[in-house]
């Protein structure tokens, strides 16, 4: 079943995929280099990484909207969504599979198919960080962009310090979900499998 040959990553996807990976790369790096700039220097000109943070910053978005009206125009966007009922078990099943059954090769719980391209552990994952995490550092960072937007004052606490907060975190959250997902996307049929997948657009 799962040995048959699907065209599951077309063309619009691979281009917004690799488009918004590289874009993730350059903010942050850029960004840290921000957050932990001193007196004594950055790892990069601080003049330099905001540019360079803004740019990516703006293309990401564009990108980010191609996404969401292309998965509503192709149809992709069925594989996100989640089916409450029964949902919890499901997750927890992939869990089990991700701690235990792939060390002893069971076979995988939710094979991928035409109708199923995400486990439910990918699925819950991809829907909070493509329609969760992504608005909101996106919204935040062009609030910190647009200073003059931010509300000034929120229960005593500057506007700007909690966009800012918000975005930090918000970034923090991503760039671990960015090392997570390149370490599950290991456990294809080989080691760099799905890796090839996300270039030819088969699986
Ligand atoms: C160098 C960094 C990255 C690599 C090597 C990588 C690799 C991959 C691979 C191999 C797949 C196909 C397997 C699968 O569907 O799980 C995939 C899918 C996906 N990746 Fe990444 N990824 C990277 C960064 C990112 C980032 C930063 C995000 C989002 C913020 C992201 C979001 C997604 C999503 C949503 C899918 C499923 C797309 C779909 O089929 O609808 N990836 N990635």
């Amino acid at each position: 079943m799962s040995e048959e040959k699907l065209y599951l990553y077309p063309v619009w996807l691979r281009i917004w995929h690799w488009a918004n990976a590289l874009m993730f790369l350059v903010l942050i790096i850029t960004g840290l280099s921000l957050q932990y700039s001193g007196v004594e220097g950055t790892f990069i000109r601080f003049d330099i990484a905001v540019k360079y943070h803004n740019i990516a910053g703006i293309i990401l978005t564009i990108n980010f909207l191609f996404f969401v009206l292309a998965n509503r125009i192709s149809g992709n966007r069925k594989y996100y969504r989640i089916k409450y009922k029964g949902f919890p078990k499901r997750l927890m099943k992939q869990f089990r599979y991700y701690v235990y059954g792939v060390f002893v090769h069971e076979p995988k719980p939710y094979p991928i198919s035409e109708k199923r391209k995400f486990n439910p552990l990918q699925k819950l994952s991809y829907v909070m960080v493509m329609f969760v995490m992504m608005p909101v550092i996106i919204i935040t960072g062009f609030g910190l962009l647009f200073p003059e937007t931010n509300i000034e004052n929120v229960f005593g606490l500057s506007g700007i310090y909690l966009t800012d907060l918000l975005h930090i975190i918000t970034g923090f959250v991503l760039s671990i979900f960015m090392i997570v997902h390149i370490y599950f996307c290991t456990f294809g049929k080989t080691l760099g499998s799905d890796f090839k997948s996300m270039f030819t657009g088969w699986h």
